[in-house]
């Protein structure tokens, strides 16, 4: 029997799917580039992980930040650039210990690695800059490093380093929670800083490129913050008119909740907070919307997803891969579509082998994770125009809040073609789910379901990790285009409709 419905309103538009809703974030973190991305932290080896770079090609990632996180807030680009044997081995204060607990990089991966690496996946690049315990002009030379053309020492530092043609880079984040490892500082202390970065920045690549970059503020869940944050950075006494192009925020659950150790009302828990994503949204775009009113800053969720106890700093924080990471992921996707008005881009954290990963890698094997199949999944959604959705779901009572067992989201591409993407989050029971997309025909459905049969504890591995690859969803069409499936417990489908 039916017991829930989505109805897709074609005609009313949110506003188009930025693909960069669909990044990524690779830090110095554990093993995150040495041993995911590049194959050793010694400045002797040479190379990426192949294998790694194969599936984030494959995936398609509209854009990759780096170097952190909080390792970005100590950390100086100057020492990863050059003769590799030449780089300075240094401490890092925050996540360097991933291996051993070694608290030391060597640099071996650095700026014209990274954006080896992101030309190789076609990716876009989105760089971190140092603004804790960095200054504007370091910052303003690694703009300059990167992307000018002209004769001067750090544009010639780059061709001597083998890259002629500057890179380009577009995005640059000024900070990293500075509320908390990136300098400790009160909202106002960081509207200053970034207002001082942004000149810099901004302004010297407005003499130098011909093109703008898209800065990024960093704010914080707590939403009094990002509020006295964007009051303070946007007070006319400033007089002058500077560049703040994105805000961003941080969202991680599971904190509590080890998946192997946890019921169905764990996880029920785990999905609620996963869901506050929303409210994360609406608060930040609210905030940006009380102060902004003669330009558009969009809003960057640039690290999100689970975050278990098993991830440990000193396990670099590694935690397995689970269906139930999974879902949560396709949750978090249907939100970020249902807020494409404001949403400019998220990043999951991390790429390979940290949190939320998509790619692990044991010894010489590397295998996409359940996540991975998620991003393969939405992908058509990428570029598309985001349409409303009415949903009429069963929920359950979770302590104060409410789960809605159904989810779902969709958008149209440019031939009319819709494509829905929904989310069983029971994971006890089945739900016979009808979409009904108006004005379609229903003469050609695609429908693919993830997860079915497989238990949302189930951990995968070197051996395992094909069998979370997406499998046909058995559908029926009425004459009218109404199409009805059966979603199994924990799953995500994903349903092309003409
Ligand atoms: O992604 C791991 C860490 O989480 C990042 O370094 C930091 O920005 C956040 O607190």
């Amino acid at each position: 029997m039916t017991d829930a419905r989505v109805t897709v309103h074609t005609e009313a538009g949110i506003d188009r799917i930025e693909p960069e809703v669909h990044g990524h974030f690779a830090e110095h973190l554990g093993r995150c580039i040495y041993d995911g991305i590049w194959t050793d932290d010694s400045v002797d080896e040479e190379g990426f992980r192949e294998d790694v770079v194969e599936l984030l090609a494959d995936l398609e990632l509209p854009v990759l930040r780096w170097p952190g996180g909080c390792f970005a807030d100590d950390y100086h680009w100057e020492d990863g650039v050059g003769p590799r044997e030449d780089r300075p081995r240094r401490r890092n204060l925050f996540w360097g210990q991933g291996r051993e607990m070694i608290p030391e990089e060597s640099n071996a991966f650095g700026t014209d690695e990274f954006l080896e690496l992101c030309e190789r996946i076609g990716t876009e690049p989105y760089l971190a800059a140092n603004v804790g315990s960095g200054d504007p002009q370091e910052a303003a030379n690694w703009v300059e490093y990167c992307n000018y053309d002209g004769d001067t020492e750090l544009a010639d530092r780059r061709r001597d380093n083998g890259r002629e043609e500057p890179y380009d880079v577009k995005y640059w984040g000024l900070g990293n929670e500075n509320w908390g490892c990136g300098g400790q500082m009160s909202p106002e202390q960081y509207a200053r800083e970034y207002r001082r970065f942004a000149t810099y920045v901004g302004t010297q690549s407005a003499h130098m490129l011909d093109y703008d970059l898209d800065l990024i503020a960093c704010g914080f869940e707590n939403h009094e913050w990002n509020h006295r944050f964007m009051e303070e950075v946007s007070d006319p006494k400033w007089g002058v008119e500077f560049p703040l192009d994105h805000l961003t925020l941080h969202h991680y659950y599971g904190r509590t909740m080890t998946v192997s150790e946890s019921d169905e009302d764990d996880y029920d828990q785990f999905l609620v907070e996963a869901l506050e994503m929303d409210h994360h949204i609406e608060r930040l775009a609210s905030a940006i919307n009380a102060f902004s009113t003669t330009r558009d800053i969009g809003v960057i969720i640039d690290e999100w997803g689970s975050w278990h106890p098993e991830a440990q700093g000193g396990s670099g924080l590694e935690q397995p891969g689970t269906v139930l990471d999974a879902l949560s992921a396709a949750a978090v996707l249907d939100i970020f579509n249902d807020h494409a008005d404001v949403m400019t881009m998220s990043n999951i954290a991390q790429t390979v082998n940290v949190l939320q990963c998509l790619i692990e890698t044991q010894g010489d094997d590397a295998f996409a994770r359940p996540t991975y199949r998620v991003y393969d999944l939405y992908a058509p959604h990428k570029g598309n125009e985001a349409v409303t959705t009415s949903i009429e779901t069963p929920t359950r009572e979770v302590d104060d809040e409410e789960l809605p067992l159904v989810g779902a989201s969709a958008s149209v591409d440019d031939d009319g073609e819709v494509y829905v993407t929904a989310t069983n989050l029971d994971t006890r029971a089945s739900h016979t789910v009808e979409f009904t997309v108006e004005d379609a025909t229903g003469d050609d459905i695609d429908a693919q379901v993830l997860f079915e049969g497989q238990e949302p504890d189930l951990e995968v591995d070197a051996d395992n990790a094909d069998a979370f690859a997406a499998d046909d969803l058995d559908v029926s069409v009425d004459g009218d285009g109404t199409v009805t499936a059966e979603l199994a417990p924990a799953t995500v489908a994903g349903i092309s409709v003409e």
